[in-house]
């Protein structure tokens, strides 16, 4: 098996800008100890998680990999009969059709998949598809959508701040999600799913991304992933080393919230050449 926490430790360190001494001194071992950890030569004593834990903000859940009490807003607001985001499969996907037609077995992760329009859309079409969220709600939701249309999506609840693939995807396919990635994260995070994209696989990816000229929405969340948002381009530059079929820049209203106001989206479809 993996040594997940590991690597979920040194995440979480880099994120909240400390060192392996920090951790150390505040534990009172030695911080070779932490090294370790973070190699995946050895693992944290038990008795340690909890406060090894609260040092990097998280549970011992999270240490674990297993998702963290799932977060979301969208929780309650996947809980209406209604669509929150509706059944129209974002653009992204028509494009991921073209690129990459299913005409040999082709696996997408799609990663928040909120109440699965997407993930549906993309199975009905000849996909083989995984998808998550940390929201159960629209997960629950999302199988029933899949159930009425009579295909099989797998499916699993996690939190992009502490899951990693460990399986590869012909295509990793993400909408309205990457926001919630705190800014030491990000590049880790996008290195995973590059290192789990197949030779010639795509990243259909976008996010919404800080510009000085257009305030910040009303309705926008208190979470930590947005003490600092997104720069613009910050995403095309992860993935600088890939071939890019779409890498656009679009501002647009919006009415969410009741007040009109403006989002600035970075998206990316990118190739992974040998
Ligand atoms: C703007 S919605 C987009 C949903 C879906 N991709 C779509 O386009 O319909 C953002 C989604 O990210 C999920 N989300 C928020 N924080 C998350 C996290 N830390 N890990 C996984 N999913 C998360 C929410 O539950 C929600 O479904």
């Amino acid at each position: 098996m993996e040594n997940r926490i590991g690597s979920i430790i040194s995440s979480k360190r880099k994120a909240l800008g400390l060192t392996q001494q920090n951790i150390s001194e505040r534990l009172n071992i030695s911080y070779q100890a932490v090294s370790k950890w973070e190699n995946g030569t050895s693992y944290p004593d038990l008795e340690l998680l909890p406060r090894l834990a609260a040092i990097l903000g998280t549970t011992v859940d999270g240490l674990l990999g297993y998702p963290v009490n799932a977060l979301t807003v969208y929780e309650e607001r996947y809980k209406s009969e209604d669509y929150y985001w509706g059944l129209r499969p974002n653009d992204m996907c028509y494009e991921i059709m073209k690129l990459m037609p299913p005409e040999k077995p082709c696996r997408v992760l799609e990663i928040g998949c909120g109440e699965g329009k997407d993930a549906v859309f993309l199975a009905k079409n000849g996909y083989i598809v995984t998808a998550f969220d940390a929201a159960q709600s629209g997960l629950d939701k999302a199988r029933r959508l899949a159930d009425k249309s009579g295909v099989g999506i797998e499916l699993f609840k996690a939190d992009i701040r502490d899951w990693r693939p460990d399986e590869d995807y012909d295509i990793i396919y993400s909408s309205g999600v990457f926001c919630y990635l705190e800014e030491g994260l990000r590049r880790e995070f996008t290195e995973s799913l590059k290192a789990h994209t197949v030779q010639g696989g795509l990243n259909a990816l976008n996010v919404f991304v800080e510009k000085p000229f257009i305030p910040t929405p009303p309705d926008r969340e208190k979470s930590e992933s947005y003490k600092k948002g997104w720069l613009s381009g910050e995403l095309f530059m992860y993935y600088h080393d890939w071939f890019f079929h779409k890498n656009d820049e679009i501002i647009f209203d919006c009415n969410s919230s009741g007040a009109p106001h403006q989002h600035c989206m970075d998206i990316l479809i990118a190739e992974k050449k040998g």
